[in-house]
């Protein structure tokens, strides 16, 4: 798991963007924000911004915006996010994305959005009302990325179509305006973080209610480590852990002594998945205790967490008025 990611001999900007979607999971933190947060200290330069402006596709609730986006930029700054080293912002603090939305707009052709898989998705559900935000969601998106001219995108396996998008109107734009951006390759890390969810069945995922917040309160992620679905060996038997889901969970935080120690329980017998489940709830509390303490520090000053993305806002606003004036010259509109 925590073998670098990439090769320093390659490229080194990186950027990545994080819709506010509610409360992380051992999935989300596994598979995107512990991979995504590390890569601030391979001598990168790193960028991880919030894509709020994408979450008003689905967020019509301003109050409950604004809380999702503390509580996003809570959650990556108490796992680790160093804003000394990563360039941390809110797309909606730099309004170039918007504008150069505009200009992109302009050259994507309707029939590749209708391509695109979470446009297709809705219209395939008999979706009536989608909007013309969600249509254009991969254009938004592709200004994301082509704005800061990085080498990588890290996304999970299911935004991988975005990135090529971001590709094809990169290359359609250079083609009729001249070379402004840079084409960029997604970093997939789908396998990396691969997390069971507690159904011991599907990937760990909000949609399948099957998850474990490693920042609920404790009652919650208690309730929730109680409900890891178990077969129904009885507790004198001996068990696989193999199989098991609990024992997989544990895993991802266990060293090899204790996988073998609580591997070795279960096939001794007489040691019952209730047990199990207690020591996996202390086990997680443990590993989380400096981040849900950082925490809950930072909740208590939400002055210093907007500081921390107007600080970034700051940073990225650089490169992009830079790239959205490279763009106003080429097609015309820098009298
Ligand atoms: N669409 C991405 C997601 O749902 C979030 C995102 C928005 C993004 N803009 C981006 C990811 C730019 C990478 C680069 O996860």
């Amino acid at each position: 798991m925590s073998e670098p990611l990439i090769n320093p001999q390659l490229p080194k900007r990186i950027l990545s963007g994080v819709q506010p979607s509610g409360m992380p999971h051992l999935g989300n933190y596994f598979g995107a924000m512990k991979p995504h947060v590390e890569l601030q200290n391979e001598g990168l330069e790193t960028f991880i911004f919030i894509a709020d402006l994408h979450s008003l596709t689905t967020v019509r609730d301003p109050k409950l915006l604004n809380e999702m986006i503390i509580n996003l930029a809570l959650d990556y700054l108490a796992i680790g996010l160093d804003p000394n080293k990563t360039v941390f912002f809110r797309q909606s603090d730099i309004p170039e994305h918007a504008e150069l939305t505009w200009v992109l707009n302009c050259i994507t052709p309707v029939s590749m959005l209708e391509q695109a898989h979470a446009y297709k998705e809705a219209i395939a559900k008999g979706t009536k009302d989608a909007t013309a935000g969600l249509f254009d969601y991969p254009v938004l998106m592709a200004v994301d990325i082509l704005i800061y001219k990085p080498d990588l995108v890290p996304v999970g396996k299911d935004q991988k179509q975005h990135v090529e998008i971001a590709r094809d109107i990169a290359g359609k734009f250079n083609r009729i305006y001249g070379e402004v951006f840079k084409l960029p390759e997604p970093m997939i890390h789908a396998e990396l973080g691969y997390v069971t969810g507690t159904d011991g069945i599907n990937k760990m995922s909000k949609s399948y209610g099957n998850v474990i917040n490693m920042f609920a309160d404790e009652k919650t992620l208690r309730k929730q480590i109680m409900g890891i679905v178990t077969d129904s060996t009885p507790l004198e038997e001996p068990k696989n852990p193999e199989t098991d889901t609990i024992y997989k969970i544990y895993c991802l935080f266990a060293d090899e002594k204790e996988k073998a120690a609580l591997a070795e329980r279960y096939r001794a017998g007489g040691y019952g998945y209730g047990d199990a489940k207690k020591l996996l709830y202390e086990k997680i509390i443990e590993s989380f205790k400096s981040q849900r303490e950082l925490r809950e520090k930072l909740k208590k000053d939400p002055g210093y967490v907007k500081e921390v993305l107007k600080n970034g806002a700051l940073k990225a606003k650089a490169i992009a008025s830079k790239t959205r004036n490279e763009v106003w010259e080429k097609v015309g509109l820098n009298l």
